[in-house]
C-alpha cells in the first residue's frame, strides 16, 4: 500500500512533520511512506493558470495523489482554519479526478485543532475522498521536541502509529471501510 504523507505546516522542524517522518519509519512490510516536500512550491491556485496548462509541479502534485492508494494528511489549524498553504494544494487538486473514491486519513499532531480538521473532512470529501475514521490519529506533540525517530520509539505515541497501521491493514482487506 503506498501512502502519500502531507504535512500542511512549512515551519523547520514542525511537529505534524515529524509525526509524518515517524509514520515513515514505522511502516510494516508493505506499506510504503512518501513524506511530500513543503507544499509552497506550489503557486497560488488561480482558474486562469490551471485553464492555460498545468504547471509542472501542479501535475506533479496531481500525478502523486492519484498514484498513492490512501493520503495521509497532518495539519496545524491556524486561527480555526486550514493553514493557506494545505487549502492551495487541495485547490489544485478540485479540477482532476485525483480525489475520486480516495481513502484518506488525518493525523493531529497538535490536537484539539478540530476547526481545521472539519474542514479538511469537508474540503476533501466534497472533492470525492472517503475518509478513513478508524485510520485518523491523534498524537500530541505540542511541546515535545522529539525526532522522528524519537516519536517512533515514544512508548504513548508510538502505540498510535501502529494502531493507524493496523486500521489501515483493516481497511485494505476490506473489513473496515
Ligand atoms: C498563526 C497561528 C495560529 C494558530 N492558531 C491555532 C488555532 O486556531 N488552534 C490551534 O489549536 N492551534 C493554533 N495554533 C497552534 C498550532 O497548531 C501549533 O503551533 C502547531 O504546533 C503548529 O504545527 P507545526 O508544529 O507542525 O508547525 C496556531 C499557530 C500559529 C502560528
Amino acid at each position: 500500500m503506498n501512502l502519500l504523507a502531507v504535512s500542511g505546516s512549512l515551519r523547520t522542524g514542525s511537529s505534524n512533520l515529524r509525526l509524518l517522518e515517524a509514520v515513515r519509519l514505522l511502516a510494516p512490510a508493505g506499506f510504503f511512506v512518501t513524506v511530500r516536500g513543503p507544499l509552497d512550491d506550489l503557486l497560488h491556485f488561480n482558474p486562469d493558470i490551471e485553464e492555460a496548462g498545468l504547471p509542472d509541479v501542479a501535475a506533479q502534485w496531481r500525478a502523486a495523489v492519484d498514484a498513492c492508494d490512501v493520503l495521509l494528511i497532518s495539519s496545524p489549524e491556524y486561527a480555526h482554519g486550514v493553514p493557506g498553504v494545505m487549502k492551495n494544494a487541495l485547490d489544485w487538486l478540485v479540477g482532476g479526478m485525483e480525489m475520486t473514491d480516495k481513502p484518506f486519513a488525518l493525523l493531529n499532531a497538535t490536537p484539539p485543532g478540530e476547526y481545521a480538521q472539519a474542514s479538511l473532512i469537508e474540503t476533501l470529501r466534497i472533492m470525492g475522498g472517503k475518509h478513513l475514521k478508524t485510520v485518523s490519529i491523534e498524537v500530541p506533540l505540542r511541546g515535545s521536541k522529539l525526532d522522528a525517530a524519537g516519536i517512533a520509539a515514544h512508548p504513548e505515541f508510538s502505540p498510535s502509529i501502529r494502531r493507524m497501521f493496523a486500521a489501515l491493514e483493516q481497511h485494505s482487506t476490506g473489513v473496515n471501510t
